[in-house]
């Protein structure tokens, strides 16, 4: 596991968009694995920046994302969807039929399923899998569990992360119980993983991540078995190693 530690949120978002820069670059039909939430905006911000500099190109590129809630329609503003395309997709030369997110709004949410993990691995595969973790420890909507779910699958949603999303819903009752989330085993499948933290919110989880028993009640601590990850974490998020003077 290579670590990389920043000063603030600000170079993080830079230095985490050079990463996906470099890929781009090194593979142009290169497959990306995206995520959503507050941590990676600012990533996403330069990556604009980049394309609309003519600097990077993203006509080659295939995306698949994380996850996305159960029961949002596509132009709701907290669909990730909708965020996507607000934050990225609007903005950069990526074809329409290389955008992919599981679709929450599927009737039949088990197929939908299956087709997103078959429509990964027809891909040839994640080669840069972007991830930001959650305050209680999760990846895309892989929660504490006692046990790691393999592939894309329906996730009930742990109260924790209602509240920690409920920030932007109009209130906490207004965000989905469930949503489609890709497994432990398609996120490890990826050729490489950049994992992101940012803020002392999430300075425990890492720690627990990193640090800690690798275990599904820590979803991102399976990423230490991982042989290609980069986590890039602000000072606030890493400061409890400092503490504990690793
Ligand atoms: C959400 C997403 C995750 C994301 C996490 C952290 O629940 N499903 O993919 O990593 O929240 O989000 P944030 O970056 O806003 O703290």
């Amino acid at each position: 596991m290579n670590t990389i530690v920043v000063k603030d949120y600000n170079e993080l978002s830079k230095m985490a968009a050079s990463i996906v820069a470099e890929q781009i670059t090194a593979k142009p039909e290169c497959v990306l694995g995206l995520a959503t939430g507050s941590t990676p905006l600012g990533m996403y911000r330069e990556l604009v920046k980049k394309c609309s500099e003519q600097k990077l190109s993203f006509s080659g590129v295939r995306t698949f994302n994380l996850d996305e809630y159960i029961g949002l329609s596509k132009n709701n503003e907290n669909s990730y969807y909708y965020y996507m395309m607000k934050n990225l997709f609007e903005h950069i030369d990526i074809k329409t039929e290389n955008i992919h997110i599981p679709d929450g709004s599927a009737v039949d949410v088990d197929e939908e399923c299956v087709k997103y993990e078959n429509a990964i691995n027809a891909s040839g595969g994640i080669d840069l899998q972007v991830l930001g973790i959650g305050k209680n420890g999760h990846i895309g909507f892989n929660e504490p569990d006692l046990y790691f779910e393999a592939a894309t699958h329906k996730v009930r949603l742990d109260s924790e992360t209602i509240q920690a999303n409920s920030r932007f819903f109009p209130n906490s009752d207004q965000v989905p119980r469930y949503a489609v989330s890709m497994g432990v085993k398609t996120i490890m499948k990826a050729k490489r993983i950049l994992l992101l933290a940012s803020s002392g919110e999430k300075a425990e989880a890492l720690y627990k991540a990193l640090a800690g028993p690798i275990t599904p009640d820590v979803p991102a601590s399976i990423l230490q078995v991982h042989q290609d990850v980069v986590v890039l974490a602000d000072e606030s998020a890493y400061c409890m190693f400092r503490k504990k003077g690793a």
